[in-house]
């Protein structure tokens, strides 16, 4: 029997990270190839005309899994029975700024869309925040959508998570497919860890350390390191606008390992509310290694932390706390 269609919310869907995203949705690269699903699209009043020729094209391209479509610019019309909702809305950084530059305009935007979700959306709606600042963003939507349960709240770092798994792969010459269990501790920021000291290489003797197979640990724990975090900076000077197709395809692989369940043995990265877990401060949307099963993620707990991942970890929860008090200063 045919599966019920899911609503899946996309805001801001008249940019370009919309413009990567709405097709792969579409087409099942997000929930499931036998998953039909109703696409709701927010944008704002200037975007609507571009936001109606991108529904156009979405009728055009005949999807078979899309049932229907909604383009508004009204946002509890468009959070109305969501099922999903990725929260791409908002203003990009440009070259030469930080993503807290871009705090004061965004974090507005997510206090009053916490409550079109709360009051619309469909219960236990699972909920991802990729626009920047995205870890302050989603904790700025949680504070202010109470009802919605805090563990339904996440925001995207899983596009981190996969530079980190690229990098490696490229330096080993190794499929990409092969290489797992990298971990984004922290921000999506600069400031943001990209640790190897638990992931692996499968190969045909069984899987081995990226470690040791790497055995440059001066690159691992500079080079590498410093690529990944300076990676959306490094788009954006060589596109003159932020990443948007590895964003977006980063976004199904979170919503769909989230909904669909992580593989055994693997974990992914996401960033999640705090419950103090590796002695990172409660209360902040933090990156951690996360398993996935029956729509629930749960932090990898126990992995040993050394000295120097330590500092690191807690740089980058500071730096959140940071943000936090920013965020509630800029809507004060
Ligand atoms: P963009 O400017 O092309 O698109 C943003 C869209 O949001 C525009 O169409 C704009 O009209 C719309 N918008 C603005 N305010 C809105 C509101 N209140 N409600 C609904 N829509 C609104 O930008 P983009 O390149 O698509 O990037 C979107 C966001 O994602 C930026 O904040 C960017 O920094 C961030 N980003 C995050 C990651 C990540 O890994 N977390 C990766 C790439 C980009
Ligand atoms: C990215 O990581 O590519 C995005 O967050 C865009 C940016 O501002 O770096």
């Amino acid at each position: 029997m045919a599966k019920e269609p899911v609503r899946v919310l996309v805001t801001g869907a008249a940019g370009q990270i919309g413009y990567a995203l709405v097709p792969m949705i579409a087409r099942g690269v997000m929930l499931g190839a036998d998953q039909p699903v109703i696409l709701h699209m927010l944008d704002i009043p200037p975007a609507a005309e571009a936001l109606n020729g991108v529904k156009m094209e979405l009728v055009d391209a005949a999807f078979p899994l899309l049932k229907g479509i909604v383009a508004s610019t009204d946002a509890a019309e468009a959070c109305k029975g969501v099922n999903v909702a990725v929260m791409v809305g908002g203003f990009p950084r440009k070259e030469g700024m930080e993503r807290k530059d871009v705090m004061a305009k965004n974090v507005s935007i997510y206090k009053s869309q916490a409550s079109a979700l709360e009051q619309h959306a469909a219960p236990n709606c699972k909920v991802l925040v990729v626009a920047n600042p995205a870890n302050t963003n989603a904790l700025i939507l949680k504070e202010f959508a109470p009802s919605i349960p805090e563990k339904n709240i996440s925001c995207l770092t899983r596009l981190d998570h996969n530079r980190a798994l690229g990098q490696i792969s490229e330096r080993l010459s190794v499929q990409v497919s092969d290489v797992k269990n990298v971990i984004i501790w922290g921000n999506h920021s600069s400031s943001q860890y990209p640790d190897v000291n638990h992931a692996t290489v499968k190969t045909p003797s069984g899987d081995k350390s990226v470690r040791e197979l790497v055995a440059d640990d001066a690159w691992l724990n500079g080079e590498f390191i410093s690529t990944v975090q300076q990676r959306g900076a490094a788009i954006i000077k060589a596109r003159k606008l932020s990443s948007a197709l590895s964003a977006a395809s980063s976004a199904c692989d979170h919503i769909r390992d989230w909904v669909l369940g992580t593989p055994e043995g693997t974990w992914v990265s996401m960033g999640v509310y705090s419950d103090g877990s590796y002695n990172v401060p409660a209360g902040i949307i933090y990156s951690f290694p996360v398993t996935c099963k029956d729509g629930e993620w749960k932090i990898v707990q126990g992995l040993p932390i050394d000295d120097a991942s330590r500092q690191k970890m807690d740089a980058t929860a500071a730096e959140l706390v940071e943000e936090k008090a920013l965020a509630y200063s800029c809507l004060a």
